[in-house]
């Protein structure tokens, strides 16, 4: 029945009275649709990486929406679902290692090439809070979910990845050096400069093997982390992000954008 809406009736006709069965198949793969791409964002659930994940879906791409709180995580993919887009949620904690490769074990399950991971997935600990009094504990669960996480989620889904596959680290002009340290949130600052250094090291590796790899600054967002004084929109803090996943020169690696242009690291 497949093969009746997909072939033209004449065509139809001439195959069935020629027994023509090959020229059919044919001409049925050339009509099929091509497979869609694929996609993991890391917590998908809130803010901007739930924007990141709604715009894929909504732009053909299927989703897997990874988040650590799997009540909000599955609740967020089957708001997407009930768009009629395609969304899976993954259970992802990217300060576990165990679960990261849990993760990647249902998602290999299911496709068999990733061709954008978005390290979205952060936490803000420490605002307003003094370098010199950093406790331990926030600089190391800071460094833990915002870098070290980003590293071990790319290092985990590599198997899947390939030519032409992008992978996304969501960071901050707080992590920017250039022009000196931002000290709003020290633990964070560093945990994306981390981030960056991370992008660069990635980029390096990947580049003979196709895979680009970018840092971008969503800018100041309205979300739980931003906060409602935020100046930007998630919409306007996704856009950088789906840019790189999408539409950016596949040979841009190794660098730092921020509306769409490069800025210092
Ligand atoms: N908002 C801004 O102004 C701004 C500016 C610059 C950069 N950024 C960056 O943008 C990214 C998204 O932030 P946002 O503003 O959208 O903040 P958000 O609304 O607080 O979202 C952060 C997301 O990360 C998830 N997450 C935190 N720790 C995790 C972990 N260990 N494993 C898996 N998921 C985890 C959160 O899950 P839960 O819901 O379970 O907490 C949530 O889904 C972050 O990397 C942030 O640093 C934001």
């Amino acid at each position: 029945m497949l093969i009746l809406n997909l072939v033209s009736p004449s065509l139809l006709k001439r195959c069935l009275s020629n027994h023509h069965y090959g020229y059919m198949i044919t001409k049925y793969r050339m009509k099929s649709a091509p497979t869609p791409k694929t996609a993991l964002i890391t917590g998908g659930n809130n803010g901007i990486g739930l924007e990141i994940s709604r715009q894929l879906a909504l732009r053909g791409v299927h989703v897997f929406l990874a988040a650590r709180n799997p009540h909000a995580g599955s609740e967020a993919a089957a708001q997407i679902v009930r768009e009629k887009m395609r969304c899976t949620f993954v259970p992802m904690d990217v300060s576990d290692s165990a679960s990261i490769r849990e993760a990647f074990r249902l998602v290999s399950s299911n496709i068999q090439r990733l061709d954008i991971l978005v390290n979205n997935a952060g936490i803000l600990l420490d605002h307003s809070q003094p370098i010199l009094q950093t406790p331990e504990s926030v600089l190391l669960s800071t460094l833990q979910t915002n870098a070290v996480g980003a590293l071990l989620t790319a290092q985990t889904f590599l198997p899947i990845m390939g030519r032409g596959s992008r992978i996304i680290n969501v960071s901050s002009s707080g992590g920017q050096i250039t022009h000196g340290a931002s000290t709003f949130a020290p633990a964070y600052c560093i945990s994306k400069t981390t981030m960056n250094a991370i992008t660069l090291q990635l980029a390096s590796a990947l580049e003979s093997k196709g895979i680009a790899v970018n840092a971008m600054c969503p800018g100041w967002v309205k979300t739980a982390m931003g906060g409602q004084g935020a100046t930007r929109t998630v919409q306007q803090g996704a856009d950088t992000a789906l840019w790189l996943a999408l539409e950016a020169d596949a040979h841009l690696t190794g660098k730092f954008f921020q509306d769409r242009r490069e800025i210092a690291w």
